[in-house]
């Protein structure tokens, strides 16, 4: 009898498998029966966090990423668990054609039978009642001609949703086109309007010094920090914490403490003379003022207890730079502030574990003025293909 054991693997494998040889005994049957029907109704029901079958108690939001992912799977059993049976269905098409159920399965059937596709999802809308609800989103299609074309379908749709015996069903379907494109390969290529405002958003990113006092919402806050945790990481270890700062009192007197901490550093590094010491003072309690304006500050820290140490100092850049698009998507200025805020004395004048190593503290807040791009080498000096 062959019995699967898992071993934890290493960073780059973490899903090893090994078989052993066992003798057959009556227990390990059992085990073994155990084990299979255990694995196999959780992957029946479930695929990552979505279920792949419609059940009583998911909500409208639940349900449309069921049936999101159904359609992206091509899937056309698990798609109809989210349908009605009803035959009041309707989906108008694009086109303002009007399709029953079965023309709605029809249509996903031969569609399903193609190859060739993708269809990334955003979701813009949800709203759920007690007995209707419904979701707005965008669809984009992506595929390929016959002549090798590239063709962008990008549309709104609008699902409605009528909760039956305690599962929320669609009901109605309709579609609205955005735009559609057709592109060579040797065309010049063309990006959409969400494309250019991502890419716009990373190049409008800056270091922000100074800040207005408008408060961020804390929606806003779990927002930015929402699209941190979507960051990379060594083996998914996802090793971090986020302290978030707003409380002023405190925020002032870590402005005094920085100020001594700096003056304290460059006296031991400089050796500077009265007039020095008075002017660097000045300046430094000028700049940190500054800095300091924001309404939020975060504290980006990383366990170094994690499983993979040696990694977690890129765990947490990386976090700090997704949270910094985020923030700038919003309006806000951010700062990977690591000079003034040394980690020994960060860490005692917060009260963080010494487990954690502070990567940056990073102000979020309307900057006063957007700063000037600063020079930025061109691709010609940073980009080497295949070899140097
Ligand atoms: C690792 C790192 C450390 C930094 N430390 C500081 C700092 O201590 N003080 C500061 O004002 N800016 C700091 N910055 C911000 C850089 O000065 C800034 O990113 C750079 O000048 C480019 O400007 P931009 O962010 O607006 O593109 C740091 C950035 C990084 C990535």
């Amino acid at each position: 009898m062959v019995m699967v054991t898992y071993i934890s693997g290493s960073i780059f494998n973490q899903t090893q498998f090994h078989y052993s040889t066992l003798t057959d005994n009556i227990s390990l049957k059992i085990l073994l029966f155990c084990f299979v029907f255990l694995f196999s109704s959780v992957t029946a029901s479930y695929s990552g966090n979505t279920p792949i079958r419609n059940q009583s108690g998911l909500s409208i939001k639940e349900t449309f990423n069921l049936y999101v992912k159904a359609v992206q799977n091509s899937n056309l059993e698990g798609l109809f668990t989210t349908v009605t049976d009803s035959d009041d269905f309707f989906f108008l098409t694009a086109n303002g054609k009007l399709i029953d159920r079965k023309g709605y399965y029809d249509f996903h059937k031969e569609w399903f039978k193609e190859r060739d596709w993708e269809m990334p999802v955003e979701l813009l809308k949800v709203r759920q009642g007690n007995e209707y609800g419904y979701t707005n989103a965008i669809f984009h299609y992506r595929s390929k001609t016959p002549e090798g074309k590239t063709y962008l379908l990008d549309s709104y749709f609008t699902l409605i949703f009528h909760k039956e015996n305690g599962m929320w069903k669609v009901v109605a379907d309709v579609c609205t086109p955005i735009g559609r494109y057709l592109t060579d390969d040797g065309d010049e290529i063309r990006y959409d309007w969400q494309q250019v405002y991502l890419f716009d958003m990373i190049k409008k990113r800056r270091t922000v010094r100074k800040f207005k006092s408008n408060p961020v919402p804390r929606e806003h806050i779990l927002k930015i920090l929402d699209a941190a945790r979507y960051a990379p990481t060594a083996g998914n270890q996802q090793p971090w914490k986020f302290l978030v700062i707003q409380d002023k009192r405190k925020l002032s007197k870590l402005k005094d403490e920085a100020v001594q901490w700096y003056i304290e550093s460059y006296k031991n590094e400089k050796q500077p003379n009265r007039k020095e010491l008075e002017n660097t003072g000045k300046a430094i309690k000028n700049k940190l003022n500054d800095i300091l304006s924001a309404p939020v500050y975060i504290a980006v820290l990383v366990d170094s207890k994690a499983e993979y140490p040696e990694y977690v100092m890129y765990d947490g850049t990386l976090a700090a730079g997704y949270l910094m698009i985020e923030a700038r998507s919003l309006g806000y200025g951010t700062g990977f502030f690591t000079t003034f805020f040394p980690e020994k004395n960060m860490k005692l004048f917060f009260g963080i574990p010494d487990r954690y190593k502070l990567i940056c503290f990073t102000p979020i807040g309307i900057p006063e003025h957007w700063p000037d791009t600063p020079h930025k080498k061109s691709l010609e000096e940073i980009v080497v293909f295949e070899s140097f």
